[in-house]
């Protein structure tokens, strides 16, 4: 099993580390633009192998796509981070541009690889990909819902005053401040509704800190966040790498789905070996099901100016 990573800034950098740490894939390649930046990144990250116990083998390059050749998943971080203020969408004009010639590139080299997008805007970056390549739409996959989901589950512990490991919870819609859908009615705490435990007053906090959760560590660290990230987008690589068949919410091309059809939104979905390998249909509370058609919107909105 062999990933690409373009990108070897600190999501980059961190998608690899938790990748190799989980030891399941032989080979990770850390591709990035800024001369020996990736092959310091790779470097270092070699030498913690001994330490953390892991096989992978991890390869950095200056822009080389050869080395990238025959990889099974190839995870695109490139672009331009937010910084604090700033939202997503503002990032469309650079990142556009990098994210269509870097997933060609990639796919000359592998031509049947499973890309995961995870630069932003994410659902507009991952719907340029399946507009400019053409590829299969089960290989195309936005990262946005793992990270969010995972955002919600520390909030919801946080309110709760809970272990993390006995709170589930998944937020679908567009990956963006207002986007975002967590779906509090589903939440539960060990297999018990959160609704039981939480007045509604403490779950709006939830949902408001959840959607903000990527502006919240911007303005903490004056750039995006890396350890959620980089360990939400190992968790898809695991499973598509392993066929495991894990649901997660991710960033999919809609067809209908939801009465959603021509955008990539975040909703459930099953990832095994062949990317997205089914879209989960949730029976949703109508609030919910209203937020998710005026965050399509917003993503629509985002779309639109791709042509502009
Ligand atoms: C975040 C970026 C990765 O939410 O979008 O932290």
């Amino acid at each position: 099993m062999k990933v690409t990573v373009v990108g070897a800034g600190a999501v980059g950098a961190s998608c690899a580390e938790y990748i190799a740490i989980k030891n399941f894939a032989s080979e990770v390649v850390i591709l990035d633009i800024k001369e020996g930046f990736a092959e310091g990144k790779a470097m270092d990250l070699m030498q913690t192998a001994s330490l953390n116990n892991f096989d992978t083998k991890i390869v950095g390059t200056t822009n080389d796509y050869v080395k990238t050749s025959n990889s099974d998943i190839c995870v695109i971080t490139s672009g331009i981070p937010r910084k604090p203020g700033m939202t997503r969408e503002e990032l469309i004009g650079i990142n556009a541009g990098i994210v269509k010639d870097v997933s060609s590139k990639l796919l000359e080299h592998s031509p049947n690889t499973i890309l995961i997008v995870v630069s932003n805007p994410m659902d507009t970056m991952t719907y340029l990909v399946h507009k400019s390549t053409g590829i299969p739409k089960n290989r195309i996959i936005g990262m946005g819902g793992a990270l969010d989901s995972a955002r919600f589950k520390y909030r919801l512990a946080e309110a709760l005053n809970a272990p993390i490991s006995d709170v589930d919870g998944m937020v679908i819609g567009g990956h963006s401040d207002k986007g975002m859908v967590p779906l509090i009615s589903k939440a539960t705490r060990n297999s018990i509704k959160v609704t039981n435990f939480l007045s509604d007053e403490r779950l709006d906090k939830v949902r408001e800190d959840t959607k903000v959760g990527g502006a919240t560590l911007t303005k903490l660290l004056g750039t995006s966040a890396w350890y959620a990230p980089g360990a939400a987008v190992s968790s898809l690589v695991h499973s598509i790498a392993c066929d495991h068949k894990k649901i997660f919410p991710c960033s999919a091309l809609l067809d209908g789905e939801y009465g959603l059809s021509d955008l990539c939104i975040g909703v459930p979905v099953v990832l095994g070996k062949n990317g997205i390998e089914e879209i989960i249909i949730l029976e949703l509370e109508p609030a919910d099901l209203n937020h998710l058609s005026e965050s399509a919107e917003g993503v629509k909105k985002t779309n639109s100016l791709l042509n502009a």
